[in-house]
């Protein structure tokens, strides 16, 4: 186990020194989605900030998804700078939202952010769901893939925060 750590530690540390384009290293690296405790929905930015911004965000539901999910899921995501787009729902079985083997896609209005690099999911209900990836496009960054094939807990704000390890100054100019 300690050697596993050790080797990815190296590989980690190889594709970080030789990324021109870390975010896109990030997302293809595959790391597992984390439960978040601590994440707080930012609501008043949100509010306060005009929602000025387009966002494209496709969600691929896994083939081993439960064939419909009638709970309810929420969507954050946003930059390292604090700026955040909350979607508080984004299902709608009726419509056939998050079925099995699909692809949504949301076209989305929040506040400008710069580049993405966290997104958090969260799910409240019985079915249960896997998404497979969600994908965010935002205009003047790079689309920024997030890889889940994994159950989303129940309640609990669920994904990834790359802030940490992202460097601000490759970021494109807005
Ligand atoms: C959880 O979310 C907060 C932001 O609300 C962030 O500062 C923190 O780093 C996140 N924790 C993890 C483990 O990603």
């Amino acid at each position: 186990m300690k050697s596993l750590i050790f080797i990815l530690t190296l590989c980690i540390i190889a594709v970080f020194s030789q990324a021109a384009t870390p975010l896109i290293t990030l997302s293809q690296s595959h790391s597992q989605p984390e439960a978040n405790e601590s994440f707080k929905v930012n609501q008043a930015k949100s509010q306060n900030t005009a929602s000025s911004c387009t966002y494209t965000v496709t969600i691929k539901t896994s083939c081993n998804s439960p064939s419909y999910t009638r709970d309810q899921i929420s969507l954050a995501f946003g930059d390292a700078y604090g700026y955040q787009v909350y979607v508080p729902r984004l299902d709608d079985p009726r419509s056939g939202t998050f079925e099995r083997c699909s692809t949504d896609t949301f076209q989305i209005h929040g506040p400008c952010t710069y580049q993405t690099c966290y997104l958090y999911l969260y799910r409240s209900g019985y079915d249960g769901w896997i998404p497979e990836q969600v994908t965010v496009y935002s205009y003047g960054y790079n689309p920024v893939t997030f890889y889940y094939n994994t159950y989303i807990p129940n309640g609990i704000w669920y994904g990834f925060d790359y802030c940490r390890g992202y460097l601000p100054s490759t970021a494109a100019e807005k």
